[in-house]
């Protein structure tokens, strides 16, 4: 597999998509702003590598809420995974599985969450609940998934309602995805631009639906998706339940790290939904130490948004994160080959997690978080803007 790195991985699966469908995969909300702020925020990380240390072997497994994983990883849940692949969200879960990392299904997958269930036989599966239908609607869902095996349960609270998505509106795509036959005519254009997309995933009339609609519901209830959210209030509803670990996602503020310890949850995702939602919200990395600090070790802290390699992973962990969640990346590989393209990005990310700790002379996660690190103090904006800085310097000389 030809893959090379994230960055190609992108630029090859904006090649394979229709336009429509890559800014689907790729849009932030409003003018992005969050979503570049998560990726910079990377840029301007300085390590202080140890030198003159070497580490015999590395060890990049760890322990997450009673599972071994075999690095710090899980695919994050993306929707409408089908729409770049028919290997869909089976496929991920499979890539995943195969490498011994975590994959978690989102509510709104193209396939239901028993068959990816059943396809992958995951050992690491987890649950993302939105109230689909409502709390009736949700109840269906945990019962389902509990059912169908997965272990812990992720409760997305950054989505009252969908963000603004410039790209898709251009599109004429809106939320809930209205991707049936009229919209699809409007984008005739660029989808015969791609022909073997077309060939793959549109002739598939169930590529692009929805896997959890509610079982004797019309529609399956996708027309309900925010008709009642999830709330801080329904987390001792869903306890009663859910048997297994609750694990919150969408946190970006040290309150609700704090309320999510006091409501009791299991673990807390630090995510601003890779900027698909509020836009102007924090990068995640930047709110990522001032969380563990106040955490303090009680639960897990997992992070995601803009990590686009396996130093970025270590980046992540060096600051304080137990786990990452990967969202853009493995639907870039999934574009391009299906499981086997998914299943190359999240390896390479896994090799390049390996490179680094090797660089660090880390033997182990363990060791990898000690590993001094900062941002970068004489910018705030990375690298690119440094160059900006120092134009303006030079001019007001
Ligand atoms: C196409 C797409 C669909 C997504 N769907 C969901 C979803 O259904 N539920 C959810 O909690 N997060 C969803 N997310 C957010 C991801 O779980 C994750 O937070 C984000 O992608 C991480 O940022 P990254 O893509 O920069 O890695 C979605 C993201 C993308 C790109």
């Amino acid at each position: 597999m030809r893959i090379s790195s994230v960055p190609h991985a992108r630029e090859w699966a904006q090649r394979r998509l229709p336009r429509a469908v890559f800014d689907v995969v790729e849009g932030g909300a409003e003018r992005e702003v969050t979503e570049r702020r998560n990726r910079e925020a990377f840029d301007a990380v300085t390590w202080q590598q140890p030198v003159g240390v070497q580490a015999e072997s590395i060890d990049t497994s760890i322990e997450l809420l009673g599972q071994r994983l075999s690095a710090p990883m899980l695919t994050a849940p993306c929707g409408l995974a089908g729409a770049v692949h028919p290997d869909a969200e089976p496929g991920v879960f499979s890539a995943a599985a195969a490498l011994g990392l975590g994959a978690v299904l989102s509510t709104t997958a193209t396939r239901s969450l028993e068959t990816v269930a059943s396809a992958g036989a995951h050992p690491h599966a987890w649950f993302q609940c939105y109230f689909l239908g409502g709390r009736s609607g949700a109840e269906q869902l945990l019962e389902r998934a509990g059912a169908a095996g997965y272990q812990t349960l992720v409760l997305t609270l950054d989505t009252p309602m969908p963000g603004i998505r410039y790209r898709d509106a251009g599109h004429g795509l809106t939320l809930p995805m209205n991707y049936r036959l009229g919209a699809m005519a409007r984008l005739a254009p660029q989808v015969l631009r791609r022909p073997g997309w077309l060939a793959r995933v549109a002739r598939r009339p169930s590529t692009l639906s929805m896997g959890n609609g509610l079982h004797g519901v019309p529609g399956g209830g996708l027309d309900r998706l925010f008709d009642e959210v999830p709330t801080w209030a329904d987390l001792a509803w869903i306890r009663e339940r859910w048997s297994g670990p609750i694990v919150v996602k969408g946190l970006t503020r040290v309150a609700d790290a704090q309320r999510a310890l006091a409501e009791g949850a299991d673990g807390i995702i630090i995510s601003n939904h890779g900027g698909r939602q509020l836009d102007g919200q924090p990068a995640t990395l930047r709110v990522l130490p001032q969380i563990v600090d106040e955490v303090a070790g009680r639960v897990p802290v997992l992070v995601d948004g803009g990590i686009r390699s396996g130093a970025d992973v270590a980046r992540a962990l060096a600051f304080g994160a137990s786990a990452v969640l990967i969202g853009r990346p493995y639907l870039y590989g999934l574009a391009i080959a299906g499981e086997a393209g998914a299943r190359r990005v999240l390896d390479l990310l896994v090799s390049e997690l390996t490179r680094t700790m090797q660089l660090l002379g880390t033997p182990d996660i363990e060791a990898l978080r000690k590993v001094p690190v900062q941002f970068d103090v004489t910018s705030r904006f990375g690298i690119e803007r440094q160059d900006d800085a120092q134009v303006t310097l030079g001019g007001a000389r």
